[in-house]
């Protein structure tokens, strides 16, 4: 099974994909979603990513899970329901389920119900006693939890640092949204990738093998090929920088020359140099995530980092 990291809306529509492509390359600043990149390809490419010796989140989220999983699991009570926001790569989940023998139910909230429904089966079959209670829908948008956990107490889990990927404000609305979901008295586990110095950060997106430029360059060839529209790829580049006053990972491709590119009946002209920007990946401190937490509804219960300080994983209380 292909591993995609929780992004809500990757299954558009072409109507969609193509009001979005013209919308965002007609903008003065050129941009794309990076919901857009987790097409088939996107999504093996983002595997490739996770195993890259410069990509250290994941490997770094995964280490944290596994000398912490147990203090995690040890915060939740007994009887709990555990829902995850967007279903990934059951990977980190599973650090988690060792330790809660006593869980009500799993319930993985996602948009693509395919992936749900071969996911929930490879858990039926490793943890034959856990209820698995899928759920098809935008995390990003209310939904009603099944009634298999209407009496359950609750807790979020929304690893990856997939958090980084909304801009603040709109990650403060996300974790509110959460709260609502959850309920009162309920625990968020989050994991969130940490500010450093920009050279680990760019490297971990730009690596030397150039994986995460052909995923950057994939959003070029999937509007070749679903929208008819004629990139050249040879005439862009992938580019990431840190813009440490946002505080954000920035990923652009950069057009080489002046060129005009046909998109459905569309000319789009670039300018050398000038740039689609295509994903922003912002990176907290400690403290600033706890912020903006609190400003959501959520009081920092306990957070572990590994040993060099390079990612977080968060425990958080709804406090209203
Ligand atoms: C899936 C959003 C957490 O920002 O690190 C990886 C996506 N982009 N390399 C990240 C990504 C380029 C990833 N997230």
């Amino acid at each position: 099974m292909t591993v995609k990291p929780s992004f809500p809306a990757a299954v558009a529509t072409d109507a969609v994909f193509l009001h979005d492509v013209r919308s965002g390359l007609g903008a003065g600043r050129k941009m794309l979603s990076p919901k857009y990149f987790y097409d088939a390809a996107g999504s093996e490419l983002f595997e490739a990513i996770t195993a890259l010796p410069e990509y250290y989140p994941t490997r770094t989220e995964i280490g944290i899970l596994d000398e912490r999983g147990g203090e995690i699991a040890a915060l939740l009570p007994e009887g709990a329901a555990l829902v995850e926001f967007g279903s990934g790569s059951t990977a980190k989940l599973r650090r988690l389920l060792r330790h809660l023998p006593g869980l009500a139910a799993y319930v993985p909230v996602d948009v693509s119900g395919e992936f749900l429904a071969e996911q929930a089966a490879t858990l039926r079959q490793d943890f034959p006693d856990l209820t698995v209670a899928p759920v098809v829908a935008d995390f990003t948008q209310a939904f009603i939890l099944p009634e298999a956990v209407a009496m359950a107490p609750r807790a979020g889990f929304f690893p990856g640092s997939t958090v980084g990927n909304f801009e603040p404000a709109e990650a403060r609305t996300l974790l509110e949204r959460f709260g609502e979901i959850l309920g009162p008295q309920a625990l968020l586990i989050l994991g969130v990738d940490l500010v450093k110095d920009s050279d680990r950060l760019e490297a971990a997106y730009d690596d030397a093998a150039g994986v995460t430029a052909a995923f950057n360059m994939n959003l070029l060839r999937r509007m070749n090929r679903e929208l008819g529209a004629d990139f050249n790829l040879d005439a862009f580049a992938h580019r990431a920088v840190f813009n440490r006053d946002a505080s954000r990972i920035e990923m652009h491709l950069v057009a080489r020359t002046a060129q005009t590119v046909r998109i459905g009946g569309d000319g789009f002209a670039f300018e050398p140099g000038e740039t689609i920007h295509t994903e922003n990946s912002y990176k907290y401190t400690l403290e600033s995530f706890r912020d903006l937490a609190a400003r959501a509804g959520w009081r920092s219960q306990k957070v572990w980092t590994d040993k060099e300080a390079l990612f977080s994983v968060h425990v958080l209380r709804r406090d209203r």
